[in-house]
Parts: C-alpha cells; sequence; structure tokens
C-alpha cells in the first residue's frame, strides 16, 4: 500500500470506529478521525485505557491520528470536516463510516422523536459524508467506501427496532449507491458486525416511555439484558479493526462482509431460508427464555 493513503474515519472517538482507525493507523494509513467527542476521550485517556484493557481489547491510543471535530447529524459539520481534512491531505482514498447509535424501546412506545435520531445518525449520516467525499473521488478517479451496517441490517429483534430499521437502510442504500459510483472507480462495502464487546452504553439509551408501567416492561427487561449481555461478551473488536484494515489493502474487497461469531452466522442463514413464523419462534425464545410461547 501506498503510505500517502488517506482514510476518514467517523465515529471513530469509540468502539468499532475506534479499532479500526487504529487497525488503519498501525497499518500505515493517514487517518482523519472524526467525532464529536475526541476532547472527552484524550483527556479521560488513562481512564479508557484501562476499561478496554479490562475487556481484553487493545488500549485506545489516538497517537499519530487528526482528530477533527464531526457531527454526522449535521451537513454543516460535515463540510467542515471535509475542508479541513482537506487542508491536512488533498485525497481520500477511503471513508469508512462507524459514527452510530441506538434507542432501544418498543415500536409502539418509541417517540418518532427518538426514531428519527437513529436514523439521522445512523443513515442519514452516511449519506451526509458519502455527499461530502464522493465529488472529490470521483475527480481523483477512484475511492473506496465502507459502510457500518450489522447483522441488524439483515434480521430485526424485539426493542431494537429504530436501529435494526436505519441498519436494513443502509443495506438498501448501499446497493444503489454501489451501481451508481463503481463507473468511476469507487467501490463500496457493507461491514456486518455481529456482536461486539466494544460498544458504549452512551450511545444504547432506553427511549423514555419503557418505565415499568410500560405494557412491554418485563420482556423490554429480559431482551435488554441479554442485549447487553451479548455485546458485553461478543468478539473482540481489534480483531474486526484489523480485518477492516486488511479489505482495504485488497484492490477488490466483496460487497458484504459479515464479520460476527458462528452462531451469529448461523442465525443469519437461518433467517434466509426458514418460514418467517419459525423464524420469529427461534428468535422469540432466544431473547426471551423462560417466556411460555402462546
Ligand atoms: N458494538 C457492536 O457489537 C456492533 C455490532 C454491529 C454493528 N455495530 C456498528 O459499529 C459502529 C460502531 O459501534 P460501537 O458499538 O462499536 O461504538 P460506540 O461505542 O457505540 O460508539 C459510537 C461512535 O459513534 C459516534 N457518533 C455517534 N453519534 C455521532 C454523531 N452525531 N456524529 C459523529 N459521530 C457520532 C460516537 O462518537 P461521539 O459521541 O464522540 O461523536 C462514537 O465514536 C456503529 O455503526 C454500530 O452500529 C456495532
Amino acid at each position: 500500500m501506498n503510505h500517502q493513503n488517506t482514510v476518514w474515519v467517523t465515529g471513530a472517538s469509540s468502539g468499532l470506529g475506534l479499532h479500526t482507525a487504529m487497525a488503519l493507523r498501525d497499518a500505515g494509513w493517514a487517518v482523519i478521525a472524526g467525532a464529536r467527542s475526541f476532547g472527552d476521550r484524550t483527556g479521560q485517556r488513562a481512564e479508557k485505557a484501562a476499561s478496554d484493557a479490562s475487556d481484553g481489547t487493545k488500549p485506545a491510543d489516538f497517537s499519530g491520528m487528526h482528530l477533527l471535530p464531526l457531527d454526522v447529524m449535521d451537513m454543516g459539520s460535515v463540510r467542515a470536516f471535509r475542508d479541513r481534512a482537506l487542508e491536512i491531505s488533498p485525497r481520500v482514498d477511503a471513508v469508512v463510516q462507524c459514527a452510530g447509535m441506538l434507542v432501544l424501546g418498543s415500536c409502539e412506545e418509541t417517540d418518532p422523536e427518538e426514531f428519527r435520531r437513529v436514523m439521522d445518525t445512523n443513515f442519514l449520516g452516511m449519506v451526509r459524508v458519502n455527499q461530502a467525499a464522493l465529488p472529490l473521488m470521483r475527480s481523483q478517479g477512484g475511492g473506496r467506501i465502507v459502510l457500518f451496517s450489522s447483522i441488524n441490517g439483515l434480521l430485526g429483534i424485539p426493542f431494537q427496532n429504530a436501529y435494526t430499521a436505519s441498519k436494513h437502510a443502509i443495506e438498501g442504500y448501499a446497493e444503489g449507491l454501489q451501481m451508481e459510483v463503481r463507473p468511476f472507480g469507487i467501490q463500496v462495502t457493507l461491514i456486518e458486525p455481529g456482536d461486539h464487546r466494544s460498544g458504549s452504553s452512551r450511545y444504547r439509551p432506553h427511549a423514555r416511555a419503557m418505565g415499568p408501567s410500560s405494557p412491554y416492561a418485563e420482556e423490554f427487561s429480559r431482551t435488554t439484558e441479554k442485549i447487553h449481555h451479548d455485546e458485553t461478551h461478543g468478539s473482540d473488536p481489534d480483531v474486526l479493526g484489523r480485518k477492516v484494515a486488511d479489505l482495504l489493502s485488497r484492490p477488490k474487497a466483496p460487497f458484504r462482509k459479515r464479520i460476527a461469531s458462528p452462531d451469529q452466522h448461523l442465525a443469519v442463514w437461518v433467517h434466509k431460508f426458514l418460514p418467517a413464523r419459525l423464524n420469529e419462534q427461534i428468535l422469540r425464545s432466544y431473547y426471551l427464555k423462560g417466556k411460555a410461547e402462546e
């Protein structure tokens, strides 16, 4: 790889974005990292490093990266990020979009405003950053776009509906995007992670209505405990970061790359091939174990 290659990474202050940015930096890329809260993270670096290390993941290390403020919900912020990135490097060889959040809640009670916030961050955030990067990639004759979807871009689970909708939107959007931009030498890759022990609870608030009086309270509590357990016992984010860096080092990458445990690969396979009702029963019994089925 040419060591002058430049990558923009969104959502690089935490989680999979941070680990991917570190792996790309270690692989020789010039990393321009965007997020809203680098100030906090660099200030609390020792604490963050210690907590990462206790998870068995690589400690946070922003050294050698260019850290720029970026709010993907605000087109003005995205344009300012692009302009400052271009002062650092006139090229953008790759864009890796990891910025994301979720709101946990029932379909019935999650406020449309809470849905909007998730869609605005996860889906429209990608649209905005791509719109800033694509003219540059076209004029330089090519580039790579890597979009973080999820297993939830392929199947739904209870109480994670806004997130699931946003990741399904990304999956459909990326298919059309690839068809439009390939003639300009631009390759798109969807990363579909399973559970990784990287996510911060600050990006997983509960919907405001999900209190003890919710008719869904018991199932909600059971499911969110399961989701939390699966994430905290998930795969190593550092390994995922290195896989993404490896993909970007190859001249051709697959359109979809699932990075998940064997049981999560199986869940996607089951979802694709089993009848919907059977699939629903399997997922319900997984998330609501112990609860009698109707
Ligand atoms: N962890 C998993 O198990 C898992 C599984 C499947 C998919 N994913 C996907 O992987 C990506 C990273 O998730 P994660 O759980 O590893 O990380 P995380 O700890 O939840 O971190 C989220 C990141 O997104 C950034 N972000 C949120 N809102 C933003 C905004 N408006 N503008 C700019 N940046 C914003 C945050 O930075 P600031 O707050 O500093 O802006 C932070 O760096 C997400 O797209 C997620 O859907 C994760």
